[in-house]
């Protein structure tokens, strides 16, 4: 089957007639639904609760809900329109902490609304388009990741990945697995191994979707699997995304990541990050300083709406994990891949 065009693959976000437009990821792979949000309130839900997830797409997801709350709104000065959205965007922003995407793209817009508004309607204009240029952008940006990394997989016949850093985690393409599409161009036989990653199964559910759909060859195995099949012999390469980079490459990323980069260097296997420059945090030092969600015990204490952990019992769900810069063999952004020392190479790509 040929790489599906955008036009094929399913719209992870849209903004048509005043509404945004998500696929509902909850629902994938047994349904492909649509949830339509016509307020802010309705966006900001839609994030929390996974509807739409991925760093990069829910920054878009919440400029379109800017966007809405912009059109909404019964303000009759641009600085009691800006106001109001100062709100919106705090409110925005709180939604998920760790992936700084969506701070990025809430303050571009913000910005957009401060800028050379003098009216209201030049506020509402200035933030719906802010919001249509970072959806127009975010598909460029993710085609040049997947270019800038194609050679790295060259030549492998499996590479192994985690959670869903694809089309479905941004408006199309994706940031590891548009690496791997890149890659899959040049070489149809690359395999790539699909980590199910637990609790919210990205990998099984998304990745293993969205894969499929584009005719590459991929296995899903239990997360625990992954340093076995490593050991085995034959993965030429690691490679996943990233919610956000601290200033010296430490890298936060869905839970599960850091143990396979610690197998990945055991094995003496290559373990790539690829995300776009907006994931950068240049204002974070390092991964400690690093927020990490916590998410709802239910997603680990149950499967499928049913208890799996005894009544009571304690759980843990940090939905991120940090790997530190030294486990990290390359960053792939839209403007190259950045090798150690992170430091330096990440001021020097956030010149550019
Ligand atoms: O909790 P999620 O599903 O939003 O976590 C997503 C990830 O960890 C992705 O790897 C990351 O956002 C990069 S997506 C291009």
């Amino acid at each position: 089957m040929a790489e599906a065009t955008s036009d094929q693959r399913p719209h992870t976000v849209d903004y048509l007639d005043g509404v945004v437009v998500l696929l509902d990821q909850t629902a994938l792979p047994d349904q492909e639904r649509y949830v339509r949000c016509d307020t802010w309130q309705r966006v900001a839900s839609a994030i929390a609760d996974l509807e739409v997830r991925g760093a990069p797409v829910i920054g878009v997801t919440a400029a379109f809900g800017l966007a809405l709350a912009a059109k909404a709104s019964t303000a009759v000065t641009p600085d009691g329109l800006r106001a109001e959205l100062g709100e919106v965007a705090a409110a925005l922003i709180a939604t998920r902490p760790t992936a700084v995407n969506l701070a990025w793209a809430v303050e571009a817009v913000m910005a957009a609304a401060g800028a050379t508004a003098d009216t209201v309607d030049e506020v509402q204009k200035a933030v719906e388009a802010c919001s249509r240029r970072l959806h127009a952008e975010d598909l460029a940006v993710c085609r040049a990741i997947g270019d800038a990394g194609a050679a790295l997989l060259e030549r492998m016949s499996d590479v192994i990945t985690h959670c869903n850093a694809g089309a479905l985690a941004t408006v199309g393409y994706g940031t590891a697995l548009g690496v791997v599409r890149s890659a899959h161009r040049v070489n149809p036989n690359l395999h790539v191994w699909v980590d199910e990653t637990r609790p919210v199964l990205q990998g099984a559910r998304l990745t293993a979707f969205e894969l499929g759909r584009d005719g590459i060859d991929c296995t899903v195995i239990a997360d625990g699997a992954a340093a076995s099949v490593l050991a085995a012999g034959g993965v030429g390469a690691a490679v996943v995304g990233a919610d956000r980079i601290a200033a010296n490459g430490d890298v936060a990323n869905k839970i599960g990541t850091y143990g396979l980069a610690v197998s990945c260097r055991h094995h003496g296997v290559p373990f790539y990050v690829a995300a776009p420059r907006s994931t950068i945090d240049v204002d974070t030092p390092d991964g400690a300083a690093i927020e990490i969600e916590q998410r709802p015990a239910a997603e680990v204490a149950e499967y499928g709406g049913r208890p799996i952990t005894p009544f009571g019992a304690r759980v843990f769900n940090p939905a991120f994990d940090v790997t530190p810069a030294e486990l990290i063999d390359g960053i792939v952004t839209e403007v190259g891949v950045l090798r150690a020392p992170y430091g330096p190479a990440i001021v020097a790509a956030m010149a550019r």
